[in-house]
Order: structure tokens, then sequence, then C-alpha cells
């Protein structure tokens, strides 16, 4: 069996799916994280990868940017591959005083100027959200490993380069704190089809004070994510 954008073999992933927008990000988290590692797709250079982390089974592969790309390759993982548990792995610009440049944030909710969630939910507004069960977990993760993480909602633009510069504002007002182009289709997705989803954000930029992450910064927040991610999701006998 293949899909139209991914080659692999039935089971060829794991319940548990990491996404990063960047396959080569996807293949540097498995050389970094994953033992036994088999590269599971390479179709328009979208690596997809599997292998275990500490004896546990798990997968990470690339989204690609935007929300088009990433409901393609979710959309495929969970209908075609079994696959349960989808954490996106990304960056955001920060419009929160709250969320500084290098600090992680977990996405409970996503707003959106997107119309994939009305498309999808003919015409209302759907409450794109984050599993509780995912959140929880990585949050507790977080508090248990000390690592300062910030919960809240998320902007996800069609537009990079948006000539509304009134956006940054009112989403401040709103309360958001980060804009990035892909959750809320991911939530939207999982709503639907039933599976767990949750965003995991590093701040590599700042909207506000045009501060932009150091390149140190840039290079090991992914992985505080990552580990964070991993060490909460795959491990469900640890004391609460
Ligand atoms: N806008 C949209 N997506 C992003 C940004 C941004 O400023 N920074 C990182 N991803």
């Amino acid at each position: 069996m293949s899909t139209p954008h991914i080659e692999a073999e039935p089971g060829a992933f794991a319940e548990l799916v990491l996404l990063p927008g960047d396959p080569l990000r996807a293949e540097q988290i498995a050389d970094s994280f994953f033992d036994d590692v088999v590269r599971v797709n390479s179709v328009r250079n979208m690596y997809g990868f599997t292998g275990t982390y500490r004896g546990r089974r798990v997968s990470v592969m690339g989204s690609g940017m935007g929300m088009p790309s990433l409901l393609i390759y979710t959309t495929e993982l969970i209908q075609q591959y079994g696959v349960k548990r989808v954490v996106r792995i990304g960056t955001c610009g920060s419009v929160s005083e709250k969320l500084r440049v290098g600090d992680l944030f977990l996405a409970h909710a996503a707003g959106t100027d997107s119309n994939v969630n009305r498309i999808r939910f003919q015409g209302y507004d759907l409450g794109a959200s984050a599993s509780f069960e995912l959140l929880h977990r990585v949050y507790r993760e977080a508090q248990r490993k000390a690592i300062p993480v910030q919960v809240g909602s998320v902007f996800s633009t069609d537009i990079f380069y948006t000539a509304d510069s009134s956006l940054v504002e009112l989403l401040q007002n709103f309360n958001y704190l980060g804009v990035e182009m892909e959750s809320a289709a991911l939530y939207g997705l999982a709503m639907q089809e039933g599976f767990q989803a949750l965003t995991v954000l590093t701040a590599s930029d700042h909207l506000l004070s045009h501060e932009s992450v150091p390149s140190e910064v840039r290079q090991n927040a992914p992985e505080r994510a990552v580990r964070l991610v991993l060490d909460g999701l795959l491990f469900d006998d640890q004391p609460g």
C-alpha cells in the first residue's frame, strides 16, 4: 500500500508521530533521538522516519509549511497508516509580552484566517482545540523537569508576509500568544477524525519587539520540545 504522497508500507508508522514543518528537521530529530531508525518516506523529499526512543516505537515526518500541506500528510497518516497521536513541533512569532523569544508554548486552541475549518464544519465556527490528554501530559512533564512553558491560543495564518499590520495588535488584544501557519488545520482534522493532536511551539521571533531568537536557541529549543514530548507521551507508567 502507498498513498499519493507517502510510499511507506502498512504499519510503517508508530501510533505517535512528531510533525515538524521541515523534513530535514525530521531527519535531525530521528538522528539525534531515535535508535534503529528506518526512513519510511521520501516522496517529494518529505522525509518520514520510524525508530525507537528508550525502547518505545515512535515516528517523525515533515508536514511542509502551511495548512494545505499539513492536511495532506496528516490525513493520510491517520486514514491509511493508523496513526493515533500527532504532535506538531514548530516555531511561531510571538504577539505577547508573556511569550519571549526562545520560550516554549503549548497551543491549547487555534484561531485562523483560513477557511479550512469552516469548510469542514459547514460554515460554523469550530472551537479548534488540542487534545487535553496530550496537553496535560506534556505540561506535567515540563513541570517535572522545571522547564517553563506558556499555555495559550495560537493563530494560524495563510499569509506569512501579510499586508495587514493591524493583525498583531488584534491578536495581542485578544490574548493570543503566537502566530504560525498550521495548528488550526491540525486541530480541526483531529476533531473530525477523532485522533489526538497537540502543537508545541518555540517562539522564534517577536512581532512586538522585533527581536529574533539567537541561533543557538533556535537550534536547541526544538530539541527541548522533542524531549518533553517523547518523555511525556511515551511513558504512560510514570507516577503523576
Ligand atoms: N508568522 C507566521 N508564521 C510564523 C511566524 C510568523 O511571524 N514566525 C514563525 N512562524
